[in-house]
This record gives C-alpha cells, structure tokens and sequence, in this order.
C-alpha cells in the first residue's frame, strides 16, 4: 500500500508525518472498501429484485438484528477514529518544553526568521535535523498560513495574534513552505526555503549565515538574493511595470517622487529604500514595502546594489 501512499502524499519530512498518512490511509482505505461494497450491494439487489412479470414483493416491515448491527459497527468505527485522531491532535498541540523556537513573521509578501540568538533571515529558514522546533507565528498585515506540505505542518497566521506549532525535522535537505491563505496580489509568489541541516551545518549557517557568497561575483549574489528574498514578487529587472518600480536603467539617475521632489538612485537612496521604503516613494506607486531592517546581511546589500547598477 506503500505505492498509493506515495503517489498520493508528499514525502515523509518530520517525526508527524507518518501518524497523519496512517490516519488519513485508513479513512481513505475504509472510504474505498465502503464505497466498493456499497455499489456492488446497489447493483446486486437492483438486479436480483428487478421487475418481473407477475412476482410482487412480500410485505416488509423491519429487522431488528440487522438494524443493530448496521448502526453499531459504524458507531464503533468512528469512536475509533475518533480515539485515534484525537491522539494525534494532542500530540501536535502540545510540545516539548525544550524545543527551539523560531519566531515566523509574514508580511505581503515574504517570511521573515528570527531565532533565539537574534540571527534572523527572509525566505529562508534553517533548522537542525532530529532536533524539535516550536515555531510560534505572527503576520504583520493581513491573514497568511504557514504551510510545509512534507512537514504535514499547515497553520494560519493572524494579525494581532500568535498561532503556533512544532515539529521535529527527519530529513536532511530542502523543503518547500509556501502561503496557502489568498493575501492579495503577490500571493502565488510567497515561499520559503526550508533547509533542514546536519547540526554542523546549521551551527556554521547560525554563526556566519553561510559563506556562499564568497562564490560568486556581487551582481549574481544580488540576483540570487533578487530571486530569495521576495524582491522579485515586486520588481522587474527588464522594465516591465509591477507592484513596485522596475529596476532596470534606474542607476545614476534621478527619480521622481509622489511627493514632487526627485532623488538621485545612488547607493544611499537604494540602501534607504530597503530600510525605509515609506522615506522616499516613487511618484505613482503605493507604499507597500515592507523594511528590510535587520534581515539583509551587508554581503547581501551589497550585491543587491551591484546587481541594480549592472540592469542598465
Ligand atoms: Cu501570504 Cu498568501
């Protein structure tokens, strides 16, 4: 039964995983074997009491034997389900006291990471294989949901309000988390990396945030950044108009803002924008951005400066 399984359901990610398949197996097992029996019963009595000429059926009225016994078996089946669902519930819902947490800020359109040392991060989220982490979520404007489809973790995230879960990572290697509650425009465009570690691995990412910009030049690093880090939900790199200003042919030049004044698209302004992005608008888009503080690195700013200068 294991093919179905697979074909059915994404890969088996955190310790959950495989209580939430049995459970949902079995419902969709007993689902398969109840509908099968019910059809071939329907079509069976259809013909063995179809119409034939001159026989009449015999007054009925009822079975008590066989009425308790249809009543009382699927009774019996959905307290087990029942009994069993609830045991996983309580399990999830409550977590162990010693897990680490990371605190899950989304905003339209990206996450944000912030772990117990203060190291945070944008569209990437680390952790530790084996180790059981409490994430405990929050948005900052409208209702999004954390959903990682190999974790078998889906949770809403509430303005004004925290919503929590945790789990415990078993593979090692990369897992989709994406948004799964319709939060405007940039919507379809809102994952997140989910790195589960080795516990080296994750300690050198805690303590330097990786080393992989040191392979490449500044412009590609910022145009891996462009893709990671949201900027590509609301920026065009080939002139087209979006959610916010292209960035192509922008550098060196002055710009015009809703407020009637121009600024010159330098280093500052650019730094600026990703800091401050309400300081200084556009003439002609809202002010939707979302700052930047604290969750670039200055490797990262840097490329992203350089990767704009080099879209001319
Ligand atoms: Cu956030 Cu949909």
């Amino acid at each position: 039964m294991e093919w179905l399984r697979s074909h059915l359901l994404p890969p088996q990610g955190s310790a959950f995983a495989k209580d939430i398949d049995a459970i949902y197996m079995a419902i969709l097992w007993l689902s398969i074997v109840l509908f099968v029996g019910i059809v071939l019963a329907m079509a069976y009595f259809a013909w063995r009491y179809r119409y034939v000429a001159g026989r009449s059926t015999p007054h009925q009225t009822h079975n008590t034997r066989l009425e308790i016994i249809w009543t009382v078996i699927p009774i019996l089946i959905c307290i087990g389900l029942f009994f069993w669902g609830i045991n996983g519930y309580m399990k999830f819902a409550v977590g162990p006291g010693d897990a680490m947490e990371v605190q899950i800020t989304a905003k339209k359109w990206l996450w944000q990471f912030e772990y117990p040392d203060g190291t945070r991060s944008v569209n990437e989220m680390h952790i530790p294989v084996n180790t059981s982490v409490h994430v405990v979520m929050t948005s900052e404007d409208v209702l999004h949901d954390f959903f990682v489809p190999d974790m078998r973790m889906k949770r809403d995230i509430i303005p004004g309000r925290y919503t929590e879960y945790w789990f415990t990572p078993t593979v090692v290697g990369e897992h989709v988390a994406t948004c799964a509650e319709y939060c405007g425009k940039g919507h379809s465009d809102m994952h997140a990396k989910l790195l589960v570690d080795t516990p080296e691995k994750f300690a050198d990412w805690m303590a330097t945030g990786g080393d992989e910009w040191k392979s490449h030049s500044p412009e590609e690093w910022g145009h891996i950044q462009y893709d990671q880090k949201g900027c590509a939900t609301c920026h065009s790199i080939d002139g087209t108009r979006s959610k916010g200003p292209t960035w192509k042919g922008i550098w060196g030049k002055p710009v015009k803002l809703n407020n009637g004044t121009s600024v010159l698209v330098d280093e500052n302004y650019v730094r600026e924008s990703m800091m401050q992005p309400n300081a200084k608008v556009v003439d002609g888009f809202e002010a939707i951005m979302p700052t930047f503080q604290g969750l670039l690195r200055e490797n990262e700013i840097r490329g992203l400066v350089a990767f704009i200068k080099s879209l001319q």
